[in-house]
Order: structure tokens, then C-alpha cells, then sequence
């Protein structure tokens, strides 16, 4: 039976090569957009390479729209087997300068729509008995640091919904994975959105050590297309793993933290990332 596979934020990045790939891996995909302007590129792609891919629109922060989006899917296909949610965005500025509307477009975005998505997806998956939900995470949804709580908070409730997922929803076949990249050579660094406060911010300089130190280390960042392999290496594993890290960069920060207490790994973090 012909497998179907729904990725969110499909326009760049880790969702434009997560749908190719899973498209090339024969899932019947598709590529859902907030701005279906932005496909020319996917759509030539899939022509050139005569793939089973088609774009709709879906935009995580409208209740109305990913419940279109599911709706037209089901009239299409009559099942969804794979769920990536990997739409989000990166909310940059200190806890005392970004505002209460910021904090919670951020958790709109990378969160509640994560949630309506899989409300909206499980319960097909539950009567199909089977399905795996990709929760595209971060290193930052393991690893606290200054300059982006409110992008860290959404992260780290993604991991901790993820984790109350393996038991609620496998007893049902549904599987889930939570993938967890370092710095990805995506937009993200472009779309990133920054708040440094007011001129006289006492936290201005921190926020822009940050901002400025992500940039840089974007452009060494891992191509997005490693990514994506990822997810078709673990979504076609028997029994996945809970965790899939994806860069030298993550997996070095994430062994830190394993190997040592709360007080050293947050020395080292200092260290790292300031030259404490
Ligand atoms: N790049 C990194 O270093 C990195 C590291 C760890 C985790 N991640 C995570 O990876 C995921 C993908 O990011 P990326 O690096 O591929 O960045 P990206 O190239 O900026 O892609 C982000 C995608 O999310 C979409 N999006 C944003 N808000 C949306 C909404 N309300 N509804 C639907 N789609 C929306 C964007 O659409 P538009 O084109 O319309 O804006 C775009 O397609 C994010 O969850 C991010 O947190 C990224």
C-alpha cells in the first residue's frame, strides 16, 4: 500500500529536503506551505524527477487551516503514515526585553501547532493502527542558553510533549521520533526574528554576542539535507530511537551535558560560548 507523508514548513530548508527525500523514498508526500508562492522550486524539482509530491497550503498557527490541510489529505489519500513537523521559527532576545505577544507567536509556531497537528493526525493513525509523528526539535530543545528563551522554552516543550507521546500514543502503533539538529545551513538565520529591547537594555550586548555568534557559525552549519536522510534512516528503522542527533556541533554539546553535573556543563557552556 502507497505510504503518505505530510511535512510542514516544506518552502526551504529541512522541510524542502525532508519532502524531497521522503518523495524519492516513495512516500506519496506532501509538501505543505503557509505561502504556496514559495514552490516553484519544489514543484520544478518534482516534475524534472517525476516524483508523487503535491503542495498545499497549511499554516500551523490557523486551527482552520491544518484542519483543511487534513481534511484534503484524507479525501486524496485516506491515511497519513508519517507526520514531520519541522515549521518554526527562531524568536532571538532576552527574557526581560522580548514581549508576552512575541513569547507567544514563538509557542504558536513551534508549539501549539505542533499540538494541533498531532491531534489532528493521531487520531487517524490510532484507527489505521500505525503511523510515526517526526517532531523536529533542536539541540536547543536539550540545552538551555542566553539570548533565546523564548526559542529554547518552545523546544524544550516540544521534547517533553514528545516524550509523553512514546507512552500515550505506541500502545496505538503510532511511533515517535524527536530529531534534534545543531546549527542547519537553512533560512532560519535570515528569518530569525530579534528583539534587543530598548537602547538602554542592560542585556543589548548579550543579545547580540548571540545573534551574532549564531550567524557565524551558520555558515559551517550542516547542509539540511542531512537532515532529512536522518528522518528516512529513523522512520524506516523497526523500532526507532527516541533521539536522533544530527552535527558534529550537537552531538559534541550533547555528550557535554551526559558527561557532566548541572554546575560543570553550565561552566563549560559559559566557556564555549563566551569565553568565560
Ligand atoms: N537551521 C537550524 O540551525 C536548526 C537547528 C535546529 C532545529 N531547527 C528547526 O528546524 C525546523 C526547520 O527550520 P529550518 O532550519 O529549515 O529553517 P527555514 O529554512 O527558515 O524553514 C522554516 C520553515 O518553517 C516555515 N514556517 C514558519 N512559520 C510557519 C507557520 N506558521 N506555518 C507553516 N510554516 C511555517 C517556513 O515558512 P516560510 O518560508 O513561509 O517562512 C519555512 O518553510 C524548525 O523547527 C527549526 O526550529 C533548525
Amino acid at each position: 500500500m502507497e505510504k503518505v507523508a505530510l511535512v510542514t514548513g516544506s518552502s526551504s530548508g529541512i522541510g524542502f529536503e525532508t519532502a524531497l527525500a521522503l518523495a524519492r523514498s516513495n512516500y506519496f508526500t506532501y509538501a505543505t506551505m503557509r505561502d504556496i508562492n514559495k514552490a516553484k522550486k519544489i514543484i520544478e524539482i518534482t516534475q524534472k524527477e517525476k516524483l508523487s509530491l503535491k503542495v498545499i497550503e497549511l499554516d500551523v498557527d490557523k486551527e482552520d487551516s491544518i484542519k483543511l490541510a487534513v481534511k484534503k489529505i484524507l479525501e486524496q489519500k485516506g491515511r497519513i503514515d508519517v507526520l514531520v513537523n519541522n515549521a518554526g521559527y527562531g524568536l532571538f532576545g532576552c527574557i526581560e526585553d522580548i514581549t508576552m505577544d512575541e513569547l507567544k507567536a514563538q509557542f504558536e509556531t513551534n508549539f501549539f501547532g505542533v499540538f494541533r497537528l498531532i491531534q489532528e493526525t493521531a487520531i487517524i493513525m490510532r484507527k489505521q493502527g500505525t503511523g510515526i509523528i517526526v517532531n523536529v526539535s533542536s539541540v536547543a530543545g536539550r540545552i538551555g542558553f542566553p539570548g533565546t528563551p523564548a526559542y529554547i522554552s518552545s523546544k524544550f516543550a516540544l521534547e517533553g510533549l514528545s516524550e509523553c507521546m512514546r507512552y500515550e500514543m505506541s500502545p496505538f502503533g503510532i511511533k515517535t521520533i524527536i530529531i534534534e539538529p545543531g546549527v542547519i545551513k537553512t533560512n532560519f538565520f535570515s528569518s530569525m526574528k530579534v528583539n534587543k529591547g530598548k537602547p538602554d537594555s542592560p542585556y543589548k550586548e548579550i543579545t547580540e554576542k548571540v545573534v551574532n555568534g549564531v550567524k557565524m557559525m551558520a555558515s559551517m552549519g550542516t547542509p539540511p539535507e542531512e537532515v532529512a536522510k536522518t528522518i528516512i534512516k529513523a522512520i524506516q528503522t523497526e523500532e526507532p530511537l527516541p533521539r536522533y542527533i544530527v552535527g558534529s556541533d550537537a552531538s559534541m554539546f550533547l555528550e557535554a551535558k551526559r558527561m557532566k553535573s548541572d554546575i560543570e556543563f553550565e561552566n563549560y557552556i559559559k566557556k564555549e560560548l563566551f569565553n568565560d
